[in-house]
Formats: structure tokens, sequence, C-alpha cells
């Protein structure tokens, strides 16, 4: 199939395939950097990710700022390619982690769940390319309009559908009757509001679709909407380069469409997971024995289970929450290259 070039600014992206952030701890450097040296965009998740350092209960956001360092640098000792780095714009301590990216020289920052409002402050004097995710083009229009008033656009949007992984930019009820707009008609919307500021400003502004691509036809078919790149994740994470435990990426293998549920996440979002014992007991009995102080306005005693501790389980192999997107449909592992090759040929 032939697909041309990803340009994001001054960035080209050989294959418009970008393996979106997955925290935590899922997409690290190994994944990042394999998706790069196959000519796509990578992307390092940077929620959490000091979870593996010696002080992170002590002093979590020591250990995360310490770990974007280190992530990122290992990244750029496996691969050349293009590396991003994802924050979710909701956390605790946001703008201090995505200014530690930016002095480490990460070409992109993606950023979602939450409006990332303050990016065009924080890559100021930077060459590193600002990227939000959005689910609507309303959404799309506030943050354009908020990155003008610094005069900024952003360099390019990922456009989020509800088929997605992970916490989702739609309402319960329409994604529980599947009511909520299809990523396609999302695209058009999004490109036709682009429009008139490519045109007012003469700049490109690509346009990653997002959630549930599975197939060579998926891509063409966002691809005639009017997508420039094409974001994928969940069919990443049973590869040999993910950086889950075995025991993550087996969930995934294991897992029936059945199985793969809309939930009302602790941020307050809903989001779609694996159900896992870790979910089904949360909702009979929640007992959160350590807060990670990982988000604003939580309150411990209110939630049914703590994210962070859910998805730490999952990561490091334990019964934990488990994101994932629609219709995986794979029975084994397999690697980057062949995610890849089976999607575009
Ligand atoms: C395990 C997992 C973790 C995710 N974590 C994040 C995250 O931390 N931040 C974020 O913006 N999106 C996150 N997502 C969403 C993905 O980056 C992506 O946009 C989406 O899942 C794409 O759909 P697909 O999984 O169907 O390919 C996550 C998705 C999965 C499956």
């Amino acid at each position: 199939m032939m697909l041309n070039e990803l340009k994001i600014g001054d960035i080209r992206a050989k294959l418009p395939i970008v393996q979106g952030g997955m925290g935590i701890g899922v997409s690290l450097s190994n994944l990042a950097a394999a998706v790069a040296n196959e000519g796509g965009i990578g992307t390092i998740s940077g929620v959490q990710i000091g979870f593996r350092e010696p002080d992170f209960l002590i002093d979590p956001v020591r250990a995360n700022l310490r770990a974007i360092a280190k992530e990122i640098k290992k990244a750029r000792e496996k691969t050349k390619g293009i590396i991003a780095m994802n924050f979710m714009a909701v956390m605790n301590n946001y703008e201090l982690y995505v200014k530690k990216a930016v002095e480490e020289k990460i070409d992109l920052i993606v950023s979602g769940a939450g409006l990332p409002l303050a990016l065009p402050k924080l890559v100021k004097g930077s060459n590193t390319k600002i990227v939000p995710i959005v689910s609507s083009a309303k959404a799309a229009r506030i943050i354009i309009r908020s990155y003008l008033k610094s005069d900024r656009l952003p360099d390019a949007l990922v456009v989020e559908g509800p088929l997605a992984g992970g916490h989702l930019g739609f309402k319960m009820d329409e994604l529980l009757s599947n009511k909520s707009m299809a990523l396609k008609d999302i695209v058009k919307e999004v490109k036709l509001l682009l429009k008139t500021f490519e045109e007012e400003y003469k700049v490109k502004i690509p346009v990653i679709a997002a959630g549930g691509i599975r197939t060579k036809e998926d891509i063409l078919s966002l691809k005639e909407a009017g997508a420039d790149g094409f974001q994928l994740s969940s069919l990443f994470v049973p590869t040999v380069e993910c950086d889950a435990h075995e025991n993550f990426k087996l969930s995934y293998i294991n897992s029936s469409e059945e199985d793969i549920q809309i939930i009302k996440s602790p941020v307050g979002m809903p989001a779609r997971a694996i159900k896992t014992n870790f979910l089904i007991e949360a909702e009979e009995k929640s007992k959160i024995k350590k807060c990670y102080k990982c988000m604003p306005n939580c309150n411990p005693s209110e939630i049914p289970y703590c994210i962070s501790e859910g998805l730490l389980n999952a990561v490091e192999g334990r019964d934990g929450l488990v994101f994932s997107g629609v219709n995986l449909n794979v029975n084994k592992l397999s690697t980057v290259k062949e995610v890849i090759n089976s999607l575009i040929g």
C-alpha cells in the first residue's frame, strides 16, 4: 500500500504510523524505538514513568523526572528515528514533566486527557512539536483559539475515536449504546475546521487518526476521510518489543471481544479495558492502601480503586487494570515489524 510520509513541521516520518503512548509503562523506550526504527513515530508514555526507580514510593515526582531523562536517552541509543512523549494533561505536575522532556530534546509532546492548553508556553524556545489529542472538532477549535493567543498553532492533531483503548473523550451513555460519532466522521470535521486555519496561516496541520485501527482497510478508509497519519496502540501490545510484563501481553492474547468493556475510570472519564479480576473485585470492595498523588481533586475515599495501583499492578504482571482498544483478535505474540507489515504490506 502506498502511503505518504507524515510531515509534522520539519519532522518527516517515512511511515505515517504512530505508536500511541500507553501508560503506565506499557510503551517505554523499547517499543517506541522499535516503531521509530521501522520509520514510524514511537511514543514513550510519561505517566508515572519513574515506577521502577528505587525512590518512586517516597518521592514520585523526583523519580518521574529522572526516569523521563533516562527513557529518552535509552530510546536515542536504540534509534535515530522519531520519538514522542505522551503526558495526560489531567495529571499532577504535568507542566514539570513536559518541561523536563522538552529539556531532554524530545521530538514531540502528544497530550490529551484534559485540554493541553499550556503546551505553547512549555515548549517555547525549543524545537519540540506539540500534538494535542482531541475527540471532536469542538475541542480542536478551543485548543487552536487558545494557542493562537501565544502566536502558535498545534503542529499536528491526534484525533481519537470511540474505539480506542484507555480513557475516552466521549459520553458514557453514547459509548455504551454505540452512538458516539465514528472516527472517520470526526476526522472529516476536524479536517474541515483545520482548512480555514491552514489557509489563513499558510501552514499544514496533519491529522493523525487513532482508535480501533486494525487492518489495511481501516487505514485506507481513514486516508479517504483525510487522515495524514494513523496511530495504533493495542496492536503493539502483544509484541516482543512492548515494555509491559509478559502477563499483560498474555491478557491481550487470551481475551475475547466480550472481555473488553467500557468502565468508569477514577479519572472521571469513561475508559476501555479488559475486565480483569481486579476490576470485578474493585466494584465489590475497594480498599486504597496507598495514594500516589497522581491527580488533583482525587479523594481516595470516594473512588472505586486507585488508578495508579491498577495500572502499576498490570504492567508488572499482577492482576490489575489493563486498558485495551476494541476488536483485538490476536492469538499470538508477534513483532513490531510483523504488525506494521500486516497493516501496510
Ligand atoms: C494499554 C493502553 C494504555 C494507554 N495509555 C494512554 C495514556 O497514558 N495516554 C494517552 O493519551 N492515551 C493512552 N492510550 C490510548 C492510546 O494511546 C491510543 O490513542 C489508542 O488506544 C489507539 O487505539 P487502539 O488502541 O485501538 O490502536 C492507551 C491505550 C492503551 C491500549
